[in-house]
């Protein structure tokens, strides 16, 4: 991301969501973004993926400009997968038809290994037949990081993952996370969650839209926290 300004226009004006925000993110690297709730993460993270244009600023992936990509659902597509905080699960579909939903809306074809894999993966072999509104909400984030997973994305991208799950599920989940990234995958994981944070190898501090550390450097000076 170079100098990527995100700005929305509400009721009172207008509202900086992200300011001059320059950031590098390697492959295999397990990234936190994190700050209070308002600061930019999910709109960071929306950029990141493609689901959101900043208003000014570039961002690149593997040095091209995403801007050349004729348009933003094939750079996603291409590369990325998602994981929100409300699901989004269909309530009517099986877990299996969840997982396999975006790739057949594709229409390309999804094989029992493959499936068979990331349901092991995720640790929903006894789930696999029920339906959505049957799970537990541990069971719809696995549930939903299983559907993203399977279209095998570069960057796998999480909004707070955990949401409010007890500890037990919500370890299970990061552990889960954290597995992926020792075989290689790519996560960035936006969330305020300090436990969270904690078990990522970079964490990138935000504060009203803007970058205040990355690493451990940091950017700009401390009089403007909470300005
Ligand atoms: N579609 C939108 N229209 C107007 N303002 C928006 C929109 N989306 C986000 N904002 C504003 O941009 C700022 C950043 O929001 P964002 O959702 O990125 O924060 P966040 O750090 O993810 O917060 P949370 O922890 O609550 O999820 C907030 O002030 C928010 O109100
Ligand atoms: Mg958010």
């Amino acid at each position: 991301m170079k100098n990527i300004y995100k700005e929305y226009r509400g009721e009172n004006g207008i509202v900086t969501a992200l300011e001059d925000v320059s950031l590098e993110i390697e492959q295999g690297e397990l990234v936190a973004i994190t700050g209070i709730s308002g600061s930019g993460k999910s709109t960071l993270l929306n950029i990141i993926g493609g689901l959101d244009r900043p208003t000014r600023g570039e961002l690149y992936y593997n040095r091209h400009n995403v801007k050349d990509y004729p348009n933003l659902a094939q750079y996603r597509s291409e590369n990325i997968g998602f994981v929100v905080q409300d699901c989004k699960l269909l309530p009517l579909l099986t877990v299996e038809e969840n997982i396999c939903l975006p790739l057949r809306l594709n229409g390309q074809m999804v094989s029992k290994k493959e499936l068979d894999g990331v349901i092991k993966k995720m640790d929903l072999e006894e789930q696999r037949r029920k339906l959505g509104k049957q799970l537990t909400f541990a069971e719809q984030q696995r549930t939903a990081i299983a559907r993203a997973i399977i279209c095998k994305p570069k960057v796998l991208l999480a909004d707070e993952p955990t949401g409010n799950l007890d500890p037990e599920n919500r370890d299970k989940i990061i552990g889960l996370l954290r597995q992926m990234n020792g075989e290689g995958q790519t996560i960035v994981i936006a969330t305020d969650k300090e436990y969270i944070v904690k078990q990522c190898d970079r964490r990138i501090d935000v504060v009203n839209g803007r970058v205040v550390k990355d690493r451990t450097e940091f950017l700009i000076q401390n009089s403007a926290f909470g300005s």
